[in-house]
């Protein structure tokens, strides 16, 4: 499905793991689970939402690509790349839609290294902290920038 009502939500690395990775952290949701989150919140908004997840840089900055060349809207959770991919950062800067950046957890509230973000310049927004709730919030920006435009 491509064209407006379809909206990308884009996972990098580690996120796969979700559910036994630090679950004191991440919380105790799969990402299975909060695939469907997004795909149901998305249903519920009028929004086709297709969930990927990759360990691997290039296939992201090639979706993020697909993204720019589709104008699709992106919902972006970077993982660590987050913190120093400025490959990740360029290809962000072709987007042709809103691209919202989100977080499960508040970087901004853990480890030094993860209070820079080397995307959030080029995003059309962040949400950070509020676990999946996060998601659910970036598909509502999404929506909500689309019935702007
Ligand atoms: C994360 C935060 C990043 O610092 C970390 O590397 C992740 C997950 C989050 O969703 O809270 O892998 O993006």
């Amino acid at each position: 499905m491509t064209g407006i009502g379809e909206v990308l939500v884009l996972n990098g690395p580690n996120l796969g793991r979700l559910g036994s990775r630090e679950p004191e952290v991440y919380g105790a949701a799969t990402f299975d689970d909060l695939a469907a989150l997004c795909r149901d919140t998305g249903r519920r908004l009028g929004l086709h939402a297709e969930v990927r997840q990759t360990d691997d840089e290039a296939e992201l900055v090639g979706w993020l690509h697909e993204a720019a060349d589709g104008r699709l809207p992106v919902v972006l959770n970077p993982a660590a790349f987050t913190h120093y991919s400025y490959a990740l950062r360029d290809a962000i800067a072709q987007r042709t839609a809103p691209l919202i950046e989100v977080h499960l957890s508040n970087p901004a509230a853990r480890e030094e290294f993860r209070h820079t973000s080397v995307v959030a310049a080029v995003a059309s927004g962040t949400v950070a902290g509020f676990g999946v709730y996060s998601y659910v919030l970036a598909l509502q920006a999404v929506a909500e920038l689309l019935a702007e435009s």
